[in-house]
């Protein structure tokens, strides 16, 4: 096992009503800015369930905060927060607005000239404003994580970044805040969550059975109860399950000690940048590619996977059942693997190539997936 340092302060508060106990998790006398998305939690009943919540509280609202979160529109809720002296940030709603939030807390309190440099890295975060999360889409585990992607449509550019300084204070898990989510976005969640587990468990074998038990317990949830969620959608146990496992996901506990890959993720962010793909459609057509472009590579652990998660017989090519098998399962959820499925055109492939490259980035757990590797990848997913 590699040597590792564990830190996660994230409160979770899990359940049905609990976002009524708002009060007691926010500090006394705050000036809070309610963070929202596009409207989804005006129509559920969350902001409202939020706004009672609050009624003895002194606060505003920023709506607005867009699938992809965007720096421009961030920074106008950090301009808001000067001017008010807001000093608590209430994000609800999906991976977005947490990610937006993130941003946003550390880039008020930023004292360099360009904000920007805090997402590209330049900036180092020293302080950021406190904050809590309403999470209202499993999926991200942004709600438990130091991690945030910002998006910059003017430069073409998604990129993530992480601070400790923005982890959340808390953050409000009711399974029954995901009822109102489109099928098609709930698929997106439980891809994302499922590729998240992936990337930290099929890489280098390292001997680390514990992490590997524990992503496996959560790729086998994950493949159980993620197919029930298109057709109950309005199952309390089956919401709860999913919310728990993605929150789990990427809180950092199975990473502890072993290689992690990633590279799906960074080539997913470029897909869409260029070409608007949401997170777990990106997520769904790179990983079965880099796999069989990184199978060798990778075989030790996608053997593993495939006889103690998917269950597979010790007979043929082991490692590409274990893909087929993954790639099924995308399937089976309703999303597209291939690049003509969302009607993108083949020259993606050069043009993300060309941007990671020019990036200066070098992927994956051997930080072997270079562009010749992305180009040939995307090929594959063409
Ligand atoms: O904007 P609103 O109106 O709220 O609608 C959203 C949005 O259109 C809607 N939605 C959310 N909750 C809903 C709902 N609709 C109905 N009922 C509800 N309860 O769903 C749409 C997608 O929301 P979004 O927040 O964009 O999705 P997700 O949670 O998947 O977040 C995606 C973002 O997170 C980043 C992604 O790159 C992407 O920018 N990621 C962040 C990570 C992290 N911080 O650790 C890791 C991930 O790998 C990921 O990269
Ligand atoms: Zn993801």
């Amino acid at each position: 096992m590699k040597n590792f340092e564990y830190y996660n302060p994230v409160r979770i508060v899990f359940g049905k009503g609990k976002i009524a106990e708002l009060d007691r998790l926010i500090p006394e006398n705050a000036l809070v800015l309610v963070l929202t998305g596009g409207g989804s939690v005006k129509k559920n009943g969350v902001f409202d369930q939020v706004a009672m919540a609050l009624k003895s509280r002194k606060w505003e609202e920023f709506s607005g905060i867009e699938a992809n979160p965007d720096y421009d529109t961030c920074m106008k809720a950090v301009e808001r927060i000067k001017q008010k002296k807001i000093d608590f940030v209430l994000a609800v709603g999906g991976g977005s607005v947490i990610d937006g939030a993130k941003f946003i807390v550390a880039a008020a309190c930023y004292e360099g000239s360009d904000p920007w440099d805090i997402v590209t890295g330049k900036a180092k975060i020293k302080t950021a404003l406190p904050f809590g999360s309403v999470l209202t889409l499993a999926a991200t585990g942004s709600e438990m994580n130091a991690g945030s992607v910002i998006s910059r449509r003017s430069m073409g550019a998604k990129l993530p970044f992480a601070s400790e300084k923005v982890f959340p204070r808390f953050s409000i898990l009711d399974p029954e805040t995901t009822y109102s989510l489109p099928s098609h976005v709930s698929a997106c969640g439980v891809v994302d969550a499922l590729v998240h587990v992936l990337e930290q468990y099929l890489s280098h074998a390292i001997h680390a059975p514990l992490q590997d038990r524990q992503a496996e317990a959560l790729l086998m949830t994950l493949m159980e109860e993620g197919p029930k969620v298109l057709e109950y959608p309005e199952d309390y146990n089956v919401r709860a399950d999913i919310m728990w496992c993605a929150t789990q996901a990427l809180n950092g506990v199975i990473g502890c000690g072993v290689f992690q890959d990633w590279a799906t993720h960074m080539i997913g962010h470029e897909l869409t940048a260029a070409f608007g793909l949401a997170h777990g459609e990106s997520l769904a057509l790179v990983l079965p590619a880099l796999l069989r472009v990184r199978k060798e590579h990778k075989r030790a652990k996608l053997e593993q996977y495939g006889r103690r998660v998917l269950g597979l017989e010790d007979s043929g090519d082991m490692a590409e059942a274990a893909i087929a098998a993954t790639e099924a399962f995308f399937k089976k959820m309703g999303l597209g693997v291939r690049l003509s499925d969302y009607g993108i055109p083949n020259e993606a492939v050069f043009v993300v190539a060309d941007i990671l490259d020019r990036r200066g980035f070098r992927l994956g757990e051997d930080r072997a997936v270079d562009g010749p590797m992305v180009r040939e990848i995307l090929a594959k997913a063409s």
